[in-house]
């Protein structure tokens, strides 16, 4: 109604009766679009800089129905994740990298992009706008979705005319309804991911759509996701639909390299360094799918995805199942340390946590 319109413009308006936390059951997050106070906006020409962004009301977008996002898919996505420490500062995790992913994906999409300082600014502020969103330390955190698309209008296929970098943020608990149980994977040996020469090593919004039919027959019939396996010999590792993939054999830990098929995920990147520097040794390198029948441990990595232990993988028809269907010595290890320094929980030797 309108009075209670003008009651909430009021207290908007008067920043001391606004709440350090939002109102909402912070113990079931999920990984669902829960909508927050501000998204960040930013447009530009093309062959021309990004400048100034504006903060504005979380809501809707316009776009002409002739936008390259909406007709050729000129468009990419980004995915970071901001936690609230223990004494109430916030982190984030290594936001520069995102910035630098994008830049490259952008480069393969014929679109200009934020500068990383442009980008990590407009992180920052979009976070300590939405700070009420972020849930209390150990509860989850926000996840922050920069987006970056071809927003002008072009009939004929060609580079859009305008720009527009976009950043939105939820809260978000666990990715997979498992929580941190073990996931069950199935290989696709129909469909794939990505080809070579293709876009499948960037973060462009197409190679997601691409996946559902295989995620969505998969999940029909109980399995938590797919596995990709490379479309020319149709017999190595590449990633899950929303994460990359890990092999423990003997404590090695091996995982597919990037070859352009491979999203060059940066919680993979992270997980190799923190792995080595515990003094595992780990391979970067084809991972065959017969490796997979005698794996110790099989984990995935992503942003959203944190690190999944994988508690079986089913490829032709065959079952295979891992540590009794818990989470693995070696994934543990490791989860443990990545989400210490993520949360701030540990010292950050590796200057990975950027404290606003
Ligand atoms: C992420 O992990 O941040 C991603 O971008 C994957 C997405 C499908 C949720």
């Amino acid at each position: 109604t309108t009075s209670s319109i003008r009651c909430e413009a009021t207290q908007a308006s008067n920043a001391r009766v606004i709440p350090e936390l939002a109102d909402i059951n912070w113990d079931n997050l999920g990984f669902g679009h829960v909508p927050t106070d501000y998204m960040y906006i930013m447009k530009c020409a093309q062959g021309g800089n990004f400048t100034t962004g504006v903060m504005q009301p979380f809501g809707n977008i316009e776009l002409s129905p002739s936008s390259g996002v909406l007709n050729y898919g000129q468009g990419l996505f980004e995915g970071l994740k901001a936690y609230r420490k223990a004494d109430g500062s916030i982190l984030l995790f290594r936001p520069e990298e995102n910035a630098l992913r994008m830049r490259m994906g952008a480069e393969r999409m014929c679109m200009p992009s934020p500068s990383v300082e442009q980008f990590v600014d407009a992180i920052t502020k979009t976070v300590l706008a939405n700070r009420r969103w972020i849930p209390p330390h150990g509860k989850g955190s926000l996840y922050v979705r920069p987006l970056l698309m071809g927003s002008g209008p072009a009939l004929g296929l060609q580079p859009a005319p305008e720009y527009t970098f976009l950043i939105f943020v939820s809260p978000v608990g666990n990715y997979f309804k498992e929580g941190l149980a073990p996931i069950n994977l199935v290989v696709e040996n129909e469909f794939h991911r990505a080809a070579p020469g293709g876009t499948g090593g960037v973060k462009v919004i197409g190679n997601y759509a691409a996946v559902l039919k295989a995620q969505q027959a998969a999940k029909a019939k109980g399995y938590s996701d797919v596995l990709y396996l490379d479309a020319v010999h149709k017999r190595y590792l590449e990633e899950v639909s929303s994460c990359n993939v890990f092999v423990v054999k003997d404590n090695i830990i091996s995982t597919p390299a990037i070859r352009g098929t491979i999203l060059p995920g940066i919680t993979r990147k992270s997980i190799i360094d923190v792995a080595r520097s515990e003094g595992y040794q780990v391979e970067e390198r084809l991972v065959s799918v017969d490796e997979l029948l005698d794996a110790d441990e099989v984990f995935c990595t992503g942003t959203a995805v944190v690190i999944s232990p994988v508690g079986s993988i089913t490829h032709l028809g065959k079952r295979v199942e891992y540590q009794n269907r818990g989470i693995g010595v070696v994934s543990q290890k490791l989860y443990s340390t990545l989400t210490n320094l993520q949360m701030g929980l540990s010292e950050d030797k590796l200057g990975w946590t950027m404290r606003l």
